[in-house]
């Protein structure tokens, strides 16, 4: 493995003690501590508002740490310096009084890392209590999703961010980023170049990204109610997956080349208009459903739940991006929570062969299909056509898969968790993993005009049951095509 050099510096996590800091944040320091990754000096600060003694804090971060590693993964030892490595403050976010005692706190110079695990609303607010403290200079911030619901309002989350931060110390989440097997994308498109000539929409018929969840709301109703499946999942997650299949080849790994490559593709989407909404886009919520013989509750009889919301829970869509490229070729995308299984993957399906010479029975079955499997069990299949074996078989296809299991390769017995790599990445200072202004304002803008055109028709959801792959209407979409969505059954 490639020695990581990570300079000292101070790793201030606000909002500590709240479910992603938990959940996430700590379990992935723990990971690159226990894989060497974590140099000695560097240290952590756990800035919440919860008052009170910050070693039960800290115990407090730690049982929670126990949940969220793998019994098999857990050493007394890795914790026990990760232990050393925390301390707690106690920070009202919005008293300037409080940054001055941090800043008292981290004494002079060392670079500060300020990662924001709160809600968008306080991020101006930190960044301008880190300035008023005469922090701002050595930090680097790091933003999570959502920002903001709508262009509008992520403006003003950037631009109160950027009063004290510039873009170049300005890092924004998207964990997707930072997953192995989306990593690999780059690799396997770039590093190879037999794909580079048949990436196109000469050579490919259609591309489709699921991104589907077993679980529900998880205990998140409130949150997740005035958000829907479009702005938690689509406007990032997905629409990062599709500028990584569809961009063009970067000049170099930087990130402001791959950055600007992206935002080409999003300006190439073509805008879905209220006249289209309903052909190119299915809006779902679950209704009470069955999986693996357990009864799962519908949407509104979640906990919390509100009995009237029309809050999509899945979203399919067939999007097309207009340029050289991809012109006129069906892209669909959909996601959605409580479907049959949790599956992230990306197909790709290539076109027959110009001319046919098997049996026409068998005709149906040809074409090859690229399949990048995110999550789980992380792989890369090609699918490709060969003979039947056997003497009685004559010319008989089969389609067979060339597989890359990346979840079981040689010298790999873990695949690291996204935060782990995005947390190395900001202390190491390359942002080509994170999501430049530009691109949320792009993404925000097509996302807006299909939210826009929801609300000017007004209809409801489609129902869909938990533990299925989403309403009828998702599978309508494809089929109006010739096409159907790949491994559902
Ligand atoms: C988050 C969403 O960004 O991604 C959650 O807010 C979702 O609603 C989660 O469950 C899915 O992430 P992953 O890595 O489990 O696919």
């Amino acid at each position: 493995m490639k020695t990581m050099t990570v300079e000292p510096c101070t790793l201030m996590i606000f909002g500590a003690l709240g479910d992603l800091a938990l959940r996430k944040l700590f379990p992935a320091l723990y990971q690159l501590d226990r894989t060497a990754l974590l140099s000695a000096e560097i240290r952590v600060l756990a800035l919440d508002s919860s008052a009170g003694d910050g070693l039960i804090q800290v115990n407090r971060i730690v049982e929670q740490l126990r949940n969220h590693v793998p019994l098999h993964e857990q050493d007394d030892e890795v914790i026990g310096r990760l232990i050393d490595r925390i301390a707690y403050q106690c920070l009202d976010f919005t008293q300037q009084h409080d940054y001055g005692q941090l800043a008292d706190r981290l004494g002079e110079g060392g670079q500060l890392i300020a990662y924001f695990a709160t809600p968008a609303f306080l991020y101006g607010g930190i960044c301008a209590g880190l300035a008023g403290a005469g922090l701002a200079e050595r930090t680097r911030v790091v933003l999570e999703k959502p920002i903001g619901h709508d262009l509008a309002s992520s403006r003003v989350v950037n631009e109160a961010v950027a009063k004290f931060f510039p873009e170049d110390r300005t890092y924004r989440i998207d964990h997707y980023l930072g997953k192995e097997t989306v990593q690999n994308l780059v690799a396997l498109r770039f590093a190879n170049s037999l794909f580079e000539t048949q990436w196109n929409q000469h050579h490919i018929s259609h591309v489709e990204i699921t991104v589907a969840e077993e679980v529900g709301i998880e205990g998140r109703w409130g949150y997740f109610d005035k958000a829907g499946q479009l702005r938690d999942m689509l406007q990032n997650h997905l629409l990062q997956l599709l500028c990584l299949i569809a961009m063009d080849p970067p000049s170099d790994l930087s990130a402001d080349s791959i950055r600007d490559e992206k935002v080409k593709v999003l300006k190439a989407l073509v805008p879905v208009g209220l006249a289209q909404l309903s052909d190119s886009v299915v809006r779902g919520q679950y209704v009470a459903g069955n999986s693996l013989g357990r009864v799962l509750p519908g949407y509104l009889e979640e906990e919390n739940a509100n009995a009237e919301s029309d809050t999509e829970t899945f979203v399919a869509m067939r999007v097309e991006v207009r340029n050289w490229r991809w012109a006129g070729m069906p892209f669909y995308l959909r996601t959605g929570k409580r479907m049959s299984e949790k599956q992230s993957q990306i197909v790709l399906h290539f076109k027959a062969p110009p001319h046919y010479i098997f049996a026409p029975a068998q005709r149906p079955l040809v074409g090859n299909k690229l399949i990048i499997r995110l999550q789980p069990n992380e792989s890369i299949e090609l699918q490709v056509m060969t003979k039947e074996q056997g003497l009685d078989r004559g010319m008989q296809l089969r389609g067979g898969p060339l597989q890359l299991n990346l979840a079981s390769a040689p010298g790999r017995n873990r695949i690291p968790d996204a935060y782990e790599r995005l947390i190395l990445e900001v202390m190491q200072g390359n942002q080509n993993l994170f999501v430049r202004k530009d691109e949320i304002e792009h993404a925000w803008t097509w996302c807006d005009q299909l939210i826009t055109g929801w609300e000017q028709q007004g209809d409801r959801p489609r129902p869909y049951q938990a533990g299925s792959w989403g309403p009828s209407a998702s599978i309508a979409l494809m089929a109006r095509d010739g096409h159907s969505w790949y491994g559902d059954f």
